[in-house]
């Protein structure tokens, strides 16, 4: 088993992971990671469960190939549709030692403290909904707390060819939001349950009635990693602390480094992969 120290690497299908590393990089500044988005293959949540698993499968693999020891899924469908199987399956085998987090079980134990009326709304991918992994575990941790689940098809597309901040974004940010407050006016807190949707946050406070909480995954999650890795330790010990971070891609670079630059407030130089 190779005990070399690696980087931690962060995954997502595009550019939502962004979301996720910004605030892991706050927490943690001190590690060095490995960001990959997977551009040239997403969006991810309108793809079945098979393919979800395998192309989640190779891009941790690569992961653990080039290094790392300990790879986060930056991605609420990937963490819904190939997280458990990739635990079970690749890493006793594979990768023993090696270790996959995902991001929504963090989320679901932090909606405990927020919501008063008990009623949450999640706004995230087909793929996730349809998965009902956010229902399933609020049962499990919140018994009796009502969830309300709303597919956004368009919000990861809107990110992914950079018209987050356009006009047109405004109307399905619009479309979903309302949805959800109509299918249950007692919702207090939402859940941006899609790592692309905090690059669309300005425009979905516009549109969440007052008294409205939006829970968005970044700081959760960065907490949730430095929690895991102080009791963990046999972990950290594996994890390279010089502050640096690689970006890699499946899309032409220039394209990723530009919208990747804008997201992250930090200029970007990635390197395109195959995976
Ligand atoms: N950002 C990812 C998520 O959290 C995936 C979005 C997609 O590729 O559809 O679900």
């Amino acid at each position: 088993m190779d005990e070399t120290p690696g980087r931690i690497g962060v995954f997502d299908s595009g550019y939502g992971g962004l979301t996720i590393l910004k605030e892991i990089r706050r927490e943690l500044p001190q590690y060095d990671y490995l960001y990959l988005g997977d551009n040239a293959r997403a969006p991810y949540g309108t793809r079945s469960f098979d393919v979800v698993y395998d192309f989640t499968r190779q891009a941790v693999e690569e992961l653990f190939g080039r290094g790392c020891h300990l790879v986060i899924l930056a991605c609420n469908t990937a963490s819904a549709k190939a997280l458990r199987s990739i635990q079970q399956n690749v890493l006793p085998d594979r990768w023993p030692g090696r270790r996959v987090l995902g991001v929504i079980r963090p989320t679901v134990e932090a909606v405990g403290d927020i919501s008063r009326t008990r009623h949450v709304g999640l706004l995230a991918t087909p793929g996730t909904v349809r998965s009902h992994s956010y229902r399933l575990e609020i049962d499990k941790l919140h018994p009796g707390m009502m969830i309300t689940e709303t597919e956004c098809p368009m919000w990861v597309p809107l990110v992914e060819h950079g018209e987050a901040d356009g006009d047109g974004a405004d109307w399905f940010v619009r479309k979903y939001i309302d949805a959800t407050m109509q299918a249950d006016p007692d919702i207090d807190t939402l859940l941006l349950g899609c790592t692309h949707y905090p690059i669309l946050l300005p425009k979905i406070l516009r549109c969440v009635p007052d008294g409205v909480s939006v829970l968005s995954q970044g700081e959760i999650v960065a907490r949730s990693l430095a929690d895991y890795l102080r009791r963990h330790p046999e972990i950290d010990r594996k994890c390279t602390k010089g502050g640096r971070t690689e970006f890699l891609t499946t899309e032409n670079s220039d394209i990723f480094n530009r919208l990747a630059s804008m997201f992250l407030g930090d200029r970007i130089c990635s390197t395109r992969i195959t995976l």
